[in-house]
């Protein structure tokens, strides 16, 4: 409040000593001034109901246009900004309404679900992850920025950097995975990918790290489901990617929809405003997430829509996404002293502080011309085709049946996933048009040897498939040399609303892939999929399996080139895959508990029906190389809590085919205050090596990666920790560091 007070005194005693200036357009209006002077200025200047329309997001029609009642809106300075609303013809005339037509002028923020891309879309960001590769994932929001920018965006509703571990939750698809240090490596990178050094230039965005906080431990992993997170968890696994966000520079924030230990992340205050701006100095302001300001009501918090609005707002929620109640009843509730002025005005300065960081006073409206020259271009196109290459993960290889030889004379692709361009793009894919996306079936044919036949027969898609067509691509495969079948999830089995309470292949595909095998041909699986599955079936008789994701607009190129060699493998999983749901939650950075799972112990943490040890785990990828681990080294083997080891290890090819291998860090804090995991990812480095080849590749562990929040703080814990080196969250190379009193 009182920068608040000092900003307002700045302008005050800068026109009073500047009259001329005065007669002159107001200090909002002056580039030269700071944005905080300006929003300042600008407050002052703005009614009740001007300043609640500031605070007010409205949704335009899912085509891009604006609706009706926006243009009045933004006439009387009732709207702040839209979601949904683009394209140049859309943007600049209602942007003309805010700016032009208004009393105050105050421009209109434009934003956009831009989650993997906006009309290029790359791998969906789970598949993503599963490069492990931070500069690539901000290569590619970059570029996403530049194509959603060049239809008049300004904002987009991403990253989303949940944590996630349960593979129901149909949202896991749509951050990276199960792990807090994978997951903020990516969250900082794709920030930075989308609003560069400087936010408000051409072709960048504000980005928006959501869901803020908790979403992704959904209870049964049902949607917008209650949440029961410790303070420990919150801490140290959710919070996290969210503090990478902050510290990259996230200028927005959403609030999420999920009941957090009793308090709503949209009304909770203390992760708002104790955490988010008191603990972090978050500066920039938060959006609600659609309609959940209203849905305050439904989860029993709010007894009304005043209330609701009181609540989020008071709790340092700054704009409302599409629910009307800080507009239809913020008025009233300032007028009885319900909601203070403060409260209020403070909301709004940071909405206008952040409009005048974008440029967009100066810069309001978007040249038509753009749209045709950004989108989809070559240059983007081949990225993605990289992007895709790289989040590919080789599942099983026996036999070295993967890469497929240049002789065959028939392939058999089979299954509808094989064929369909729109599930390569995956859920949350903005102005992806299926039309641009290369099918497998497209890939293959391209990348083949002129000599082999391709033929293809649908079998079943993972929602519908006949005895006909089931019995028509048997027949069609038993006369091939290799089946490849595509099987996992229509894109709409994932994303938002879209959680399963079954990880088994949906629809007939266990009972295609089951015949195809009967056929005695050798069969190669790709996995089209929003989540880990239960794939055991495919594990114990399916010789090699690709996990594809949702891959994108290159994806059948990307997987084609792999299945035949043109590239190899690399990708590692940013999720465990359980060998059954009834082991979910299951995750690899679980604690020990006084039992630890034993074969030779009865009475130990296990199931007496299960094994207790998942399919794949977190960090798995096999590749067409074969990497070997030696010399790891930590020096010195014994620091202060304040001090740094740097811990080397050899990897090396020892293969006859160039790869990627990504080799991972891990440690375990072996006694605590608290209990921590087993093992902790604290560093990986995705490296291509020849054959033969060997790097050493060097890691630091210091108070960041050895420190954890626990009752008392963040602290660095005198004590024992191993040291891990592998190519996966399991087995590899053990040394020990020492931590002194
Ligand atoms: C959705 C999602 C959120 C998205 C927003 C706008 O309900 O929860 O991630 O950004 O609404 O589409």
């Amino acid at each position: 409040m009182k920068n608040l007070k000092a900003a307002i005194l700045a302008a005050i005693i800068f026109y009073c000593a500047c009259p001329r200036a005065a007669a002159q357009a107001p200090l909002y209006k002056d580039p030269k001034a700071s944005p905080a002077e300006r929003a300042a200025d600008l407050l002052g200047r703005m009614t009740a109901e001007e300043k609640f329309g500031q605070l007010q997001q409205l949704d335009g029609l899912w085509e891009g246009d604006y609706r009706k009642e926006h243009l009045e809106l933004a006439r009387e300075g009732r709207l702040g900004s839209t979601l949904n609303v683009r394209f140049a013809a859309n943007v600049n005339i209602l942007q003309k309404e805010a700016v032009e037509h208004s009393r105050l002028g105050i421009p209109l923020l434009f934003a956009f679900d831009v989650i993997h891309g906006y009309r290029t879309i790359f791998p969906v960001p789970l598949g993503e992850s599963a490069q492990w590769d931070p500069e690539l994932a901000g290569k590619a929001a970059s570029a996403a920025a530049e194509e959603a920018y060049s239809v008049g965006l300004k904002w987009t509703f991403a990253p989303m950097v949940d944590i996630a571990r349960d593979p129901r939750w149909g949202r896991i698809v749509e951050g990276s995975g199960e792990d807090p240090y994978l997951g903020s490596r990516l969250a900082a990178a794709r920030v930075r990918g989308f609003q560069g050094a400087d936010f408000s230039a051409p072709g960048k965005l504000l980005a928006c790290a959501k869901h803020w906080v908790g979403y992704g431990a959904a209870e049964a992993g049902r949607d917008y489901n209650s949440t029961n997170i410790s303070r420990s968890a919150l801490r140290n696994v959710y919070f996290p990617p969210f503090k990478a966000a902050l510290d990259a520079g996230a200028a927005t924030f959403m609030s999420a929809f999920n009941d957090l230990n009793g308090v709503p992340s949209t009304a909770n205050k203390a992760a708002i405003a104790g955490t988010l701006r008191g603990d972090w100095g978050f500066k920039g302001f938060v959006v609600s997430d659609y309609t959940s300001v209203k849905e305050l009501i439904a989860h029993g918090l709010a007894a009304d829509e005043e209330d609701a609005a009181v609540k989020a707002l008071s709790a340092g929620v700054d704009m409302e996404m599409v629910s009307t109640l800080y507009r239809d009843k913020g008025p009233a509730a300032l007028s009885a002293g319900r909601l203070s002025l403060p409260v209020l005005d403070a909301s709004v300065l940071r909405v206008l502080e952040m409009k005048f960081r974008a440029g967009i006073f100066e810069k309001p409206y978007i040249d038509p011309a753009l749209e045709t020259k950004k989108l989809l271009t070559p240059k983007t196109r081949k990225l993605a085709l990289e992007a895709a290459l790289k989040s590919l993960v080789l599942l099983r290889n026996t036999g070295g049946l993967l890469p497929l030889g240049p002789g065959l004379k028939k392939i058999a692709v089979v299954g509808a996933l094989a064929d369909s361009k729109t599930d390569m793009l995956g859920s949350w894919s903005a102005d992806g048009k299926p039309a641009d996306a290369v099918t497998l079936l497209e890939g293959v044919r391209e990348t083949v040897s002129p000599g082999t036949e391709v033929v293809y027969s649908s079998g079943c898609s993972p929602s519908a498939g006949t005895d006909e067509e089931l019995a028509k691509a048997v027949a069609a495969a038993s006369e091939a040399d290799v089946i490849i079948a595509a099987v996992g999830e229509e894109a709409s089995m994932s994303g938002e609303a879209s959680s399963r309470a079954f990880l088994s292949l949906p629809g007939r595909q266990l009972e295609l892939l089951e015949r195809l095998k009967k056929t005695g041909r050798p069969v190669v699986a790709v996995l089209f999929n929003g989540r880990p599955l239960e794939l055991s079936w495919l594990d114990a008789n399916i010789p090699a399996i690709l996990e594809a994701w949702y891959p994108g607009t290159e994806g059948g190129r990307a997987v084609a080139q792999t299945l035949f060699g043109r590239s190899n493998p690399g990708g590692k999983l940013p999720v465990t895959f359980p060998l059954t749901l009834g082991q979910v939650p299951i995750y690899y950075a679980h604690r020990s508990t006084g039992r630890p799972p034993s074969a030779a112990e009865k009475y130990s943490s296990k199931y007496t029906d299960s094994p207790v040890e998942p399919l794949y785990p977190f960090g798995y990828g096999l590749s067409y190389s074969s990497f070997t681990y030696s010399g790891l080294s930590v020096t010195p083997a014994k620091i202060k809590a304040d001090g740094k080891a740097i811990v080397k290890v050899a990897v090396t090819n020892s293969s006859s085919r160039s790869g990627d291998e990504i080799a991972q860090l891990y440690i375990r804090d072996a006694a605590g205050s608290e209990t921590r995991p087993v093992r902790e990812l604290k560093g990986f480095k995705r490296v291509t090596l020849s054959p033969g080849e060997t790097k050493t590749l060097e890691f630091e562990l210091g108070p960041a990666e050895l420190g954890y929040y626990y009752e008392d703080g963040f602290a660095v814990e005198p004590g024992l920790f191993g040291v891990y080196a592998s190519g996966s969250s399991e087995g590899g190379l053990e040394a020990r560091l020492e931590v002194m009193p």
